[in-house]
């Protein structure tokens, strides 16, 4: 699939204050700094029309991105961070939380694994609340090209083997690396064979 357009719909600071659903939602779910606005960056090819940062905690609203007038990205803000005051943290789970089980365009929730590390247990606990919620999901580890390509590459077996001890059939999974475009194809792709026919 070919990205021709990107318009910036806006932040929000919650799904009640959101445009009303219309287009095909696909949403960036993960920890504060795995690199979801990266990689709405890498998809869209756009070099910084979502913001990132070095240090996490950058996003924190639900940042909406039109792909062509046909679907639309969802950047949302990371979870666990735990530089950012209990109260705040609690928020922010909030509006991810209320978003995700409220919004009836949502077509897939794209959990986003830093794969240059061990998998860690709150990114388990999220792929389990999506799971008993019963929204659909895919895994996307990033940062692929980070560190020795070893050690990555075992890290990334690792994690996929302990998900595998909680899930009969895996949900589409990912490599993908923002800085080298690895694996864009393979999204688009998937989102577009995720989407209604038009
Ligand atoms: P929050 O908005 O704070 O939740 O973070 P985020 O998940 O949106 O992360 P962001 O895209 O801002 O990226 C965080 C940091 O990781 C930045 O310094 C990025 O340059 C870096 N980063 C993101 N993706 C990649 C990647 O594929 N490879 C490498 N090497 N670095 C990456
Ligand atoms: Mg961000």
């Amino acid at each position: 699939m070919k990205v021709q357009t990107v318009e910036f719909v806006g932040s929000f600071p919650g799904v009640a204050k959101a445009p009303a659903p219309s287009l095909p939602e696909f949403a960036f779910i993960g920890r504060s700094n795995v690199g979801k606005s990266s990689l709405v960056n890498m998809l869209t090819m756009r070099k910084d029309i979502a913001k990132t940062s070095s240090t996490p905690g950058k996003t924190q609203m639900l940042n909406m991105f039109d792909v062509d007038e046909t679907w639309r990205l969802v950047d949302l803000p990371g979870y666990g961070y735990a530089k950012v005051s209990k109260k705040h943290r609690a928020s922010l789970r909030t509006m991810i939380e209320e978003y995700i089980s409220t919004r009836p365009t949502l077509h897939c929730a794209f959990v986003l694994l830093d794969g240059s590390i061990p998998l860690q247990k709150i990114d388990r606990e999220m792929i389990e609340w999506l799971g008993e919620n019963g929204i659909p999901q895919a895994w996307v580890f990033t940062k692929v090209d980070k560190g020795r390509s070893r050690k990555t590459a075992q890290h990334l077996e690792d994690s996929v083997e302990a998900l595998k001890a909680d899930w009969d059939e895996l949900p589409p999974h990912f490599m993908t690396s923002a800085e080298k475009a690895t694996g864009r194809e393979e999204l688009l792709t998937f989102i577009a064979s995720s989407m209604p026919p038009a």
